[in-house]
C-alpha cells in the first residue's frame, strides 16, 4: 500500500474504490470485496444515490471485524444544492447518516457550480444560483467549520481549475487538503499537478479508466479508448500486467492518488495489484507523449443556454 501524508499529517491511501456509477444491489458488495482485497478507502459521494448502500456495507465490515473504523478512509462530497451556507451542514449530516459514520475522512466540494436548493439537476438557468448568488467562499467557510467541529478529518474540492484553486487559497483561513479532478494520460494536468505539489494538495484522479460506464448522453462520438490505447496495451504485456493497471500505476508514479471504479471483484482486485507494477522512466516518457487535454467529463451540461456558467474548468 501507499500513502500521502496530507497537510493535517493524515494518511490517504493512494489507491481507493471509486463508487460513481455503481449501481444500487451492486455497490455494497462492491465495497465488501474491496474491503476484503485490502482496499483501506472508500470515494462516495451524495449524488451518487448509493451512499445508504454504502454505509450498509461498512456497517456489516465493521461488524465481521473486516476492517476498523480507524483504519479506513472514507469520503464524501457536498452536491451543488447544497452550497448555501445553511444548506451545508444538514448535507454533510445526511451523507452520515447514509453512510452511517460518525465523521468523514474527506469532504470536497463536488463541483464550483450552485444550484438552488430543491433542484436535483439542474437544466435550466433559473435552477443554477450563480457564483454572486452562492459564492464558493462561503461555501468553503461551511467546510471548514465542518473540519474545526471535528466532523470532517479533512476538506477539499472537486472539479477546480488552477484558476479557481488560487481564488480558494486566497480567501480560504484552512485550504483544501485535496482537489479532485479528472487525470489520465490523456488528460495529464501537468500545471494543476505542479502547483498542488507546491502547495501539499494532493490531487486524485477520477475517470482514471475513462469511464466506458457513463450513460450514453454524458459519451462524444468516437471518444478514445484508454484502456485499448496502443502505447498503454504495450506496456502492459511488457509488464505482464493488464492496460487498467498501467493506468493505475502511472498514478503512483505521477503522486496522485486514484479512485478506479468497479462492482467486479476480480477487477476490483486487480486494479488494487496496480502497487505491483513498476512502470519504467521509458514507459513514462510514452505515456507522456499521450497528453491532449482530452476530458471524457467536459461539463458542458452546466453550461447551459442563459445560464450563469460558462467554461467552468477556465480553459
Ligand atoms: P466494472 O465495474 O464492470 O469493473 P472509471 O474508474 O474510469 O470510471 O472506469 C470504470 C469502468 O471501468 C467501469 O465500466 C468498470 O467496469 C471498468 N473497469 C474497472 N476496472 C477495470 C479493469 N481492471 N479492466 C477493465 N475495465 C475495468
Amino acid at each position: 500500500m501507499k500513502f500521502y501524508t496530507l497537510k493535517n499529517d493524515l494518511n490517504l491511501p493512494a489507491i481507493g474504490l471509486g463508487t460513481w456509477k455503481s449501481e444500487p444491489g451492486k455497490v455494497g458488495n462492491a465495497v465488501i470485496e474491496a474491503i476484503k482485497a485490502g482496499y483501506r478507502h472508500i470515494d462516495c459521494a451524495a449524488v451518487y444515490g448509493n451512499e445508504a448502500e454504502v454505509g450498509e456495507a461498512l456497517k456489516t465490515a465493521f461488524a465481521q471485524g473486516l476492517v476498523e473504523r480507524e483504519d479506513l478512509w472514507i469520503t464524501s462530497k457536498l452536491w451543488n444544492n447544497a452550497h448555501e451556507s445553511d444548506k451545508v451542514l444538514p448535507a454533510l449530516q445526511k451523507t452520515l447518516a447514509d453512510l452511517q459514520l460518525k465523521y468523514l475522512d474527506l469532504y470536497l466540494i463536488h463541483w464550483p457550480v450552485a444550484f438552488k436548493a430543491d433542484v436535483g439537476f439542474a437544466s435550466k438557468a433559473d435552477e443554477f444560483l450563480s457564483p454572486e448568488e452562492a459564492p464558493i467562499i462561503n461555501t468553503w467557510k461551511k467546510m471548514e467549520e465542518a473540519y474545526n467541529k471535528g466532523i470532517v478529518k479533512s476538506i477539499g474540492v472537486s472539479n477546480f481549475s488552477l484558476k479557481k484553486l488560487k481564488d480558494l487559497l486566497v480567501d480560504a483561513t484552512h485550504p483544501p487538503e485535496v482537489n479532485q479532478v479528472e487525470l489520465h494520460p490523456l488528460l495529464q494536468q501537468k500545471e494543476l499537478l505542479e502547483f498542488c505539489d507546491t502547495n501539499s494538495i494532493i490531487l486524485t484522479g477520477y475517470s482514471p479508466l475513462g469511464s466506458g460506464d457513463r450513460s450514453q448522453d454524458m459519451k462524444k462520438e468516437d471518444e478514445p479508448s484508454l484502456l485499448e490505447n496502443k502505447v498503454i496495451t504495450e506496456i502492459a504485456k511488457k509488464h505482464n500486467c493488464s492496460p487498467a493497471q498501467v493506468l493505475l500505476a502511472w498514478h503512483l508514479s505521477c503522486g496522485t492518488a486514484v479512485i478506479p471504479k468497479s462492482t467486479n471483484p476480480k477487477r476490483i482486485k486487480e486494479n488494487l495489484e496496480s502497487y505491483d507494477v513498476s512502470l519504467t522512466n521509458e514507459d513514462l516518457l510514452k505515456i507522456k507523449s499521450l497528453d491532449k487535454g482530452y476530458r471524457y467529463v467536459d461539463a458542458k451540461f452546466f453550461e447551459v443556454p442563459g445560464g450563469p456558467y460558462k467554461n467552468i474548468y477556465d480553459e
